[in-house]
C-alpha cells in the first residue's frame, strides 16, 4: 500500500508532490504556486479539503482518508479559446485510467451513471496568452457512504472494491499528462478518444435552458445539440438525459 503522504506519493508518481494533510482547495494552492512561477507538471495533493471547489460555483465535499483531491499546473502553448480542450483531455485520461464513461464536459460516471470523479479546470490569462491552467481532479475512491443530498455519487470502491489511492493517482496522472500533451500536436485524437467514452452521444438531453439531441463536441470543448431551431452550441452548464431510466438531478456532485 502506498503511504498517503508527500514521500509515498512522490515515489508513486515519480515527481515531487506538494502534499497537504488538509488545505482549503488544491486548485487554490496550485494557482498560488503557479503565480509564484511553479513549473508545468507541478502536482498538489491533499488528503482532505475544507473548501473544495466544484464546477459552476458548487462545492466539492472532501472528507479525509478516503478519496483523491489533486491539482496539476500546466503551461500550455495554446490560445485561451482552446483551453477547454485540456479539461476534456483530463477527462479522457481519467476515464481511460479508471475505465469510466464521460458526461459532458468532464464528469466521470460508472455504468449506472453514478458520478465517480469530477474535474475543475481554471485558467489564468496574461496579455491575451495563457499563463497557466490548473486542472483539479476529485475522485471518490474508497468512500462508500454519501450524503443523501448526493444521490448520484458513487466510488471506485463501490464499483470494484477498495483501492490503493497512490496507485490510482499514479495511473490517472500518467494518462492525464499523455492526453494533455496530445492537445497541442493532435487535438483530433483527444476529441475522438473523448467521443468514444461519451455516454450521451445521440441521446436527447437537457442542457440548462436548451434541449436537443447531443450530436458532437466542438474543437472549443462546447457541446453541440441538434435542436428544433437547428444546431446550438452549449459552453457551460449541466446536462441530463431527458428520457430513459438515467434521469439525474442536475446538482449531483
Ligand atoms: C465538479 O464539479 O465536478 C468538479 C469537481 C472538482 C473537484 C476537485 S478536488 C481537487 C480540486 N480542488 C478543488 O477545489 N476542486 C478540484
Amino acid at each position: 500500500m502506498t503511504p498517503f503522504d508527500g514521500v509515498g506519493l512522490s515515489e508513486a508518481c515519480s515527481r515531487n508532490v506538494v502534499f497537504f494533510k488538509r488545505c482549503q482547495s488544491t486548485n487554490s494552492e496550485a494557482a498560488a504556486l503557479a503565480a509564484e512561477g511553479a513549473a508545468s507538471g507541478t502536482l498538489v495533493v491533499a488528503d482532505a479539503q475544507s473548501g473544495g471547489k466544484g464546477r459552476l460555483g458548487r462545492s466539492w465535499v472532501s472528507p479525509p482518508g478516503e478519496n483523491l483531491y489533486f491539482s496539476l499546473v500546466l503551461r500550455p502553448s495554446l490560445p485561451p479559446e482552446q483551453a477547454g480542450l485540456l479539461g476534456l483531455a483530463c477527462a479522457v485520461g481519467v476515464a481511460e485510467a479508471l475505465d469510466l464513461g464521460i458526461k459532458w464536459p468532464n464528469d466521470l460516471l460508472d455504468p449506472e451513471r453514478r458520478k465517480i470523479a469530477g474535474i475543475l479546470s481554471e485558467m489564468e490569462v496574461d496579455k491575451g496568452a495563457i499563463s497557466h491552467v490548473v486542472l483539479g481532479v476529485g475522485i471518490n475512491v474508497n468512500q462508500v457512504q454519501f450524503d443523501a443530498a448526493l444521490p448520484q455519487a458513487g466510488s471506485l470502491a463501490g464499483l470494484r472494491g477498495p483501492q490503493d489511492r497512490g496507485q490510482v493517482l499514479a495511473r490517472c496522472l500518467a494518462a492525464i499528462e499523455h492526453r494533455c500533451q496530445q492537445v497541442e500536436r493532435s487535438p483530433d485524437a483527444v476529441l475522438d478518444a473523448w467521443r468514444s467514452r461519451w455516454l450521451d452521444r445521440g441521446r436527447e438531453v437537457q442542457a440548462d435552458a436548451c434541449r436537443g439531441i447531443a450530436v458532437d463536441v466542438g474543437t472549443d470543448g462546447s457541446l453541440i445539440l441538434q435542436t428544433d431551431q437547428g444546431l446550438q452550441s452549449v459552453f457551460a452548464g449541466d446536462v441530463a438525459p431527458v428520457s430513459g431510466d438515467a434521469l439525474e438531478p442536475a446538482s449531483a456532485q
